[in-house]
């Protein structure tokens, strides 16, 4: 059986969520191992809509297990507020999602610590979620963080004032809660948690040797990983393929393969430098067609043109071996299709992604066109139902990245996605568990 990891290979919202929802079928359990509640993943099928920021999308099958490994800074309220909705929804997580009792919480004053700086920053902020997704691991790797393993010390009275100490030195005032009532509030969350919360790394290799099959489910993107991405505009955990190992305690040798999720255009949001920006209508109608607008903040996405520089570096960082390619259909109307192929830095041409993000916002994108289809993609289940413009482009980018395209997502909802199960990639991912994913496409 085989271990997959997951990663978006743009700045993140790539379509990751709908993705691993429908590759479930072929897994045992989906993994979530970076991130915090930044992170938007949405899944429609039927008449249901499920926008989950912490739980693994996987939650929304019957039976499929769930783990919120080590490397998630998990906000408690946000946590048990998607619990809460979700069983609402009848979706019943009860024996089959358990949290890691290494994860960093991410506490109030870690959201007021965020905001405060991203105003300080004036016109040099980050753009960040302000949810404190960037304290809460500066508390981790400085180590003064709390852990759930920690919720039931004796001495979590003083670890808290360690934290909320330093963070009223810099904010210059109290947190909110703090003292009494953020002891008190994390009393109630560890009794909450005290059912969910496992050594996970144990967990998961106990499966792995049962077996079973694990989904690596990726948050934001490989842009915006801290050590890879375009930094500092970044999120402050290590979103690359990589990570899947640290933040969950499976080693490297455990993993098989990783399919990276391209979208057919490229969006960003928050700050930072994006060299196919388009700052015009085209863009606008990228976003209004696309619906580009954030699943955590409804910040409005910046969108522009595939960039190929970007996406190879991507490619290679992760170890991509498949490509999904997501949201087709938003570029049904474009007459023609400019993609990105090289950079003009300081005179010369390169395809290197730059280090330095003020190199990179210095970078003019070299392109090549191709010709629209201008007719609808919408709802394809079968490459051969593609206009050939559309295959052409397909192909393209297969030549230009490297790697096959094995998924592509004609429309949000299951039902619109070709699988190429004629690829060797894919009986090498999925084995027989193809026709499993195939018949959730189907049922819609
Ligand atoms: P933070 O993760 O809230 O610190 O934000 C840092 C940067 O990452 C900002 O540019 C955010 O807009 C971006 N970001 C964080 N999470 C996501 C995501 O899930 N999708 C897209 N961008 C994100």
């Amino acid at each position: 059986m085989s271990n997959i990891v997951i990663i978006g290979l743009q700045w993140g919202d790539e379509g990751k969520g709908k993705i691993v929802d429908l590759l479930c079928p072929a897994f045992d359990a989906v993994v979530r191992y970076q991130g915090g509640h930044n992170a938007g993943h949405t899944v429609k099928f039927g008449d249901r809509h499920f926008s989950l920021h912490l739980i693994p999308s996987g939650i929304v099958h019957e039976g499929m297990r769930c783990v919120i490994g080590n490397g998630v800074v998990l906000a408690p309220d946000a946590f048990f507020s998607e619990l809460d909705h979700l069983r609402e929804e009848g979706v019943d997580p009860q024996g089959r999602l358990f949290l890691s009792d290494r994860l960093q919480l991410l506490l109030p004053g870690h959201a007021q610590v965020d905001q405060a700086r991203e105003v300080a920053r004036g016109d040099r902020k980050i753009g960040t979620t302000s949810r404190g997704i960037g304290p809460a691991y500066e508390s981790k790797v400085s180590r003064y963080g709390i852990r759930p393993c920690d919720l039931y010390s004796a001495t979590l009275g003083e670890r808290l004032e360690v934290l909320t100490d330093k963070q009223e030195a810099e904010l210059g005032r109290a947190v909110e809660p703090t003292g009494e009532a953020l002891l008190t509030a994390c009393r109630q969350w560890a009794e909450r948690l005290r059912p969910l919360l496992r050594n996970t790394s144990s967990l998961l290799s106990a499966w792995v040797e049962e077996g079973r099959s694990l989904l690596f489910e990726g948050a934001q993107g490989a842009l915006l990983d801290v050590d890879h991405g375009t930094y500092p505009y970044v999120t402050s955990s290590n979103a690359t393929a990589g990570g899947a190992c640290i933040g969950s305690g499976v080693p490297p040798t455990a993993l098989d393969g990783v399919i990276g999720i391209l979208k057919a255009y490229t969006s960003r949001v928050g700050e930072g430098p994006f060299v196919t920006e388009l700052d015009d209508a085209v863009g606008e109608q990228l976003r209004a067609r696309g619906n580009e607008y954030g699943t955590t903040t409804g910040r409005p996405r910046r969108c522009g043109w595939l960039d190929m520089v970007a996406s190879n570096y991507a490619r290679r960082i992760n170890g991509i071996g498949a490509i999904a390619l997501t949201k087709l259909d938003v570029l049904d109307d474009c007459d023609e299709i400019p993609v990105c192929v090289a950079y003009r830095l300081d005179g010369e041409e390169t395809t290197e992604f730059p280090s330095s993000a003020e190199a990179l916002a210095r970078a003019e994108p070299i392109y090549e066109t191709l010709p629209g289809w201008k007719s609808s993609t919408v709802g394809a289940t079968e490459p051969e139902q593609l206009p050939r413009a559309a295959r052409d482009y397909v192909r393209y980018i297969e030549e230009r990245i490297g790697a096959p395209i094995a998924l592509i997502s004609t429309g949000p909802r299951r039902e619109e996605t070709i699988l190429r199960r004629e690829l060797p990639v894919v009986q090498s991912y999925f084995g027989e568990r193809t026709e499993r994913i195939l018949a959730v496409r189907d049922a819609g």
